[in-house]
């Protein structure tokens, strides 16, 4: 079933998106009901959308998450948005790029819910006491050689509760582990500003300015951890350009720049 409107408290995300000085957010297209909003944005990029713009959905009908993955919400309970960020830079930035945008959605989530202590689990998941809170797809928009905008789309679970079995013991939300109850406005124009304030830095200068808040919020820093192809060590950082430095237990260090992975 499709839904016809945007909740009431959604509708003060513009709002409040003004009061904290935000470029990103702005014009922000509140929309009932899409196949994804990374697809709406990466249209409207095409068709001339200044950067900034922001599609927030209560319901996608086609979510999609990293590695081909589906993005399935519950309509109107969670976050779904899309920032369009025009920003010229190498394709070796996106990694980073990406790798900020998690760090800004942690940094949300740990706003709305202090007592939880968010984590980064590389390259961009967000998890609360292991479980998933939240996950982003950067999607790059090139022109020859060159990014010329970034899609960012975020997913971030609020209000949902009850999980669907399979996902259940993978999955949490901020409502489950926050004592004050979430307020979905303000979380999204959180993630806008802490985007806008660290996203141009990394695509201009790399990650080095915010080296010691990603190792602060290094879920898998210390852990072992295993790729797709079965290679396993202890995840010991994440260098400038964006990979999983992984130490195998001969001794060597390795750096892993794509793939999932597991903790062991
Ligand atoms: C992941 O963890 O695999 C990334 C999930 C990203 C989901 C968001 S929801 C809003 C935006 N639109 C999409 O289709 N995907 C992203």
């Amino acid at each position: 079933m499709l839904i016809r409107r945007i909740a009431a408290d959604l509708e003060r995300a513009p709002g409040l998106v003004a009061e904290r000085g935000s470029v990103l957010g702005v014009p922000m297209h509140l929309l009932a009901s899409t196949t994804s909003t990374n697809d709406e944005a990466k249209q409207a990029a095409k068709d001339g959308a200044p950067s900034g713009s922001t599609w927030v959905a209560e319901q996608q009908t086609a979510g999609r998450g990293r590695q081909g993955r589906v993005w399935v919400s519950p309509r109107g309970e969670n976050l779904l948005f899309s920032v369009l960020v025009r920003v010229t830079c190498p394709p070796s930035r996106l990694p980073p790029i990406a790798l900020v945008a998690g760090l800004a959605v942690r940094d949300a989530v740990a706003l709305a819910a202090p007592e939880a202590a968010p984590r980064i689990k590389w390259p961009n998941d967000v998890l609360i006491d292991g479980k998933k809170v939240a996950g982003v797809l950067v999607e790059a928009i090139t022109a020859g050689s060159r990014v010329q905008a970034v899609v960012v789309g975020v997913g971030i679970n609020v209000h949902t509760r009850d999980f669907p079995e399979d996902i259940a013991g993978r999955a949490t939300s901020i409502a489950l582990a926050s004592r004050a109850p979430p307020d979905r406005a303000a979380v999204l124009a959180d993630v806008l500003a802490c985007l806008d304030r660290d996203l141009h830095v990394v695509a201009a200068r790399g990650l080095g300015l915010l080296r010691a808040r990603l190792e602060a919020a290094d879920a898998l820093r210390g852990n072992r951890v295993r790729n797709d192809t079965g290679d396993e060590g202890t995840a010991s950082g994440i260098d400038d350009d964006g990979r999983l430095l992984v130490r195998r237990d001969d001794g060597v260090l390795t750096r892993w720049s794509a793939g999932e992975v597991h903790l062991v």
